[in-house]
């Protein structure tokens, strides 16, 4: 089965029994760690548990009591981090600052937009811009 194909199916398995959405969206932010000169670098030491506590707390001051802001440890996109993913859109981030998270929060999770500027796609590796 080709990659897009299975991306299709896995996206689509939702039954018509199945129980409804516990959240309207789940966010992951990794906040891993990696041990120090590690090749692949990490997200915690790009910033993220700040942004992810950012996130959290201004959920909750928002009142965006449908939204929950998980930690999580490594999303295997370290290169492109910090990087986050929401559910159920699967749609994945990267964010390196308070406007950038301020800015997903507001676009995304309060107005159903995207934050094209910060969208990772599949294949996307390390852009030039991002290396640090
Ligand atoms: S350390 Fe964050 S994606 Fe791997």
């Amino acid at each position: 089965m080709a990659e897009t194909e299975l991306r299709a199916t896995m996206s689509d398995r939702k039954l018509p029994g199945d129980p409804a959405p516990y959240y309207e969206a789940h966010v992951f932010c990794c906040v891993n760690e990696r041990p120090e000169g590690h090749p692949r670098g990490c997200c915690k030491k790009r910033g993220s548990e700040r942004l992810r506590n950012y996130m959290k707390a201004r959920a909750k001051e928002l009142g965006l009591d449908g939204v929950r802001i998980n930690q999580a440890l490594c999303l295997d996109r370290c290169e492109l981090g910090p990087t986050m993913v929401i559910y159920p859109e699967q749609v994945w981030y990267t964010y390196r600052t308070i406007e950038d998270a301020e800015e997903i929060l507001q676009r995304h999770l309060i107005r159903g937009e995207r934050v094209e500027r910060l969208m990772l796609q599949p294949t996307d590796k390390v852009p030039e811009d991002l290396k640090r």
